[in-house]
């Protein structure tokens, strides 16, 4: 696991869309796993910007969603496609068959997950996959005592998480109860898995994902047991790991042996 802290959520932002730049350009049809919420905002807004003054090309980039909301719509505001559109795909020239999130209103949920999961094999697994954490510890929405093997499925969503994501919705009783959601298995299966947090309100979970043990109680500490990861933090989040100074030395000591690019 490699730990990047920057010294803001600025930079954070645009070193982590500069990695994935570096990998669209490396591979053309690239598989980007990826995620909403307010964590991933500056990233998106860097590669659009990228896109339109430097003419990053996403037009054979193929991605695949963490998760929505079970039972909105994707013409609804708070809806995770609608998010999508707004802060990244509109903004870019990727194919709109390219694009997948999962659905939120489905007849058979069984059959649309298992779905997902076919469609992310066929195209090859998912490269770079982003990943936010929650206060909870949670990756894209596989809450405390998820199973570690799980795949894409119907999650109840915590009570820390319906508060949390009740700033999106006008009261805490339009905020959705359920979620569709790639599993903690689905997430493992990913090439390369890029994490990102920033502010102080995440500390805990950073600190208790990346140094504490491994547990279904946060489920992004099974991050540790995968081959590549790179958790890029600012110093709000990054305040309470106890090898911090560590981590900042094996990236001064890496840029010195050329080893500062991912
Ligand atoms: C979003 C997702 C969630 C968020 C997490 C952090 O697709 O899967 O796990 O990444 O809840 O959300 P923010 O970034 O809003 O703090």
């Amino acid at each position: 696991m490699r730990v990047r802290i920057e010294p803001s959520y600025f930079e954070m932002s645009n070193v982590a869309a500069k990695l994935i730049a570096a990998q669209l350009r490396r591979k053309p049809d690239s598989v980007l796993g990826l995620a909403t919420g307010s964590t991933p905002l500056g990233i998106y807004r860097e590669l659009a910007r990228m896109h339109k003054d430097e003419g990053l090309d996403f037009a054979g980039v193929r991605t695949f969603n963490l998760d929505e909301y079970y039972g909105l719509a994707p013409d609804h505001p708070q809806s995770y496609r609608y998010f999508m559109d707004e802060n990244l795909l509109r903004h870019v020239n990727i194919d709109p068959k390219n694009v997948h999130i999962p659905g939120g209103i489905v007849k058979d949920i069984e059959a649309s997950c298992s779905e997902y999961e076919a469609s992310i094999r066929e195209a090859g697994g998912i490269d770079i996959q982003l990943l936010g954490i929650g206060r909870d510890g949670h990756i894209a929405f596989n809450e405390p005592g998820s199973s570690l093997g799980s795949r894409t499925r119907l999650k109840t969503l915590a009570q820390e998480t319906i508060s949390d994501n009740a700033r999106f919705f006008k009261s805490l009783d339009e905020v959705p109860r359920f979620a569709i959601t790639m599993g903690v298995g689905t997430i493992l299966e990913s090439r390369h898995i890029v994490l990102l947090a920033s502010g102080v309100e995440k500390s805990d979970a950073v600190r208790l994902a990346v140094e504490g043990p491994v547990t279904s109680e946060i489920t992004a500490s099974v991050l540790q047991l995968h081959p590549k990861v790179t958790v890029f933090l600012d110093e709000a989040a990054a305040e309470k790991l106890k090898r911090r100074d560590y981590y900042k030395y094996v990236e001064a000591m890496r840029q010195k042996v050329g080893q500062a690019e991912v």
